[in-house]
């Protein structure tokens, strides 16, 4: 007899960004660059920026805490906790283990999930079907990162286009008929070379050498990147919510990652969305790669844009390269 599985969604919020903020006049003293570049090429006006004391975990716990708070719970009633993230604390242990411990929330199984900017998608489809399967009975899901430590901010091609950031959900079973529907989620190991950071793993170990060429810092070939996110974002689009068995006019928000406007308007125009019907952040947050998904979603929830029974799709992509979707009712 096929197993009945449970209906999971989204039962509580939370989001957090660093209080320092560079602006594009910023940047112009630093760089050969200048705000109207940023915006026409980007969209993107400002960035957060952590300080030097704040690691994604800092990040991560504050908007812990917020989603925590919003679903009425205590970090002891945690079962798992998924942080995506390509910038932890350190490689071990893991950010999800150091946030744990922060939390307070004893006992919860915890791991970090790397799948760049489609991270967050990644880490809802896991912890969704742990819970679905009865496994578990909630889980934190968190997308955080810190890009600015691997930025070069003498590199004009990529230091206007990442901010730090942080977004967390709590996943728990809802009622029947809402939560998850589908996801998609996709890589194409192929590019891993588009957008990478060479050194400081098992194949290049950190050394003075490395340092010295710059081998630490995230490295973008960005108009291949810009090609494929235009081509994955529509079709991932179209196989999750096929999946669903829905079509896109019976989308009520949709919730891109926030790397660029463009791309994010050649979604929009594929679908034949209206501007009110999507969220647009990357103006003040910029790319904040795992964190860009959930800090949209969660700002969309905090003004109040997403309403019971409303049918959201969120589709990311990132480096891998990978991508990722989900149509959730809310
Ligand atoms: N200011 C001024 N000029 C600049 C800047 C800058 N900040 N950066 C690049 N330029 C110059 C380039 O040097 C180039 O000059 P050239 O023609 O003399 O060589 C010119 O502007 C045009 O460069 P392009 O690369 O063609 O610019 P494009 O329109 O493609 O925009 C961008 C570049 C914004 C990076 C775009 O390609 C993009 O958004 N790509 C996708 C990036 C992305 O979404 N990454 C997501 C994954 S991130 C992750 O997973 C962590």
């Amino acid at each position: 007899m096929k197993q009945q599985l449970r209906p999971v969604g989204i039962i509580g919020t939370g989001k957090y960004v660093p209080e320092k903020i560079l602006t594009n006049s910023d940047l112009e003293k630093m760089v050969e660059t200048n705000d109207e570049w940023i915006v026409s090429r980007t969209g993107i006006r400002e960035r957060h920026i952590a300080a030097p004391h704040e690691a994604t975990s800092d990040l991560a716990y504050e908007a812990a805490l917020k989603a925590l708070d919003s679903a009425g719970m205590r970090a002891e009633d945690l079962d798992l906790i998924i942080v995506a993230t390509v910038t932890p604390d350190s490689t071990v242990p893991s950010t999800a283990c150091i946030l744990q411990d922060k939390l307070g929330a004893k006992g919860a199984a915890a791991f970090d999930l790397s799948a760049a900017c489609s991270g967050f998608v990644y880490g809802l489809a896991t912890a969704s079907g742990f819970i679905q399967n009865g496994m578990y009975n909630n889980a934190l899901v968190i997308g955080a990162d810190t890009l600015s430590r691997i930025t070069d901010y003498n590199d004009r091609n990529t230091c206007v286009l990442f901010g730090d950031g942080a977004g967390a959900v709590i996943l728990g079973e809802v009622p029947e008929g809402r939560g998850f529907q589908s996801f998609d989620l996709g890589a194409e190991g192929s590019g891993g070379s588009l957008l990478n950071i060479e050194a400081g793993g098992s194949r290049l170990p950190a050394s003075h050498q490395t340092i010295e060429d710059k081998k630490h810092f995230l490295y973008m070939n960005g108009r291949e990147v810009f090609k494929f996110a235009v081509r994955v974002m529509g079709t991932a689009t179209e196989r999750v919510l096929t999946k669903a068995g829905l079509g896109k006019e019976n989308i009520d928000l949709f919730v891109p990652h926030q790397a660029n406007i463009r791309i994010i308007q050649s979604a929009m125009q594929r679908l034949d969305l209206p501007p009110e019907k999507c969220v647009i952040n990357v103006d003040k947050y910029a790319n904040t790669s795992a964190a860009s998904i959930p800090l949209a979603l969660v700002e969309a929830a905090e003004e109040g844009r997403v309403k019971e029974g409303d049918t959201l799709l969120m589709v990311g992509f990132g480096g891998g390269l990978t991508w990722g979707a989900s149509v959730l009712i809310w």
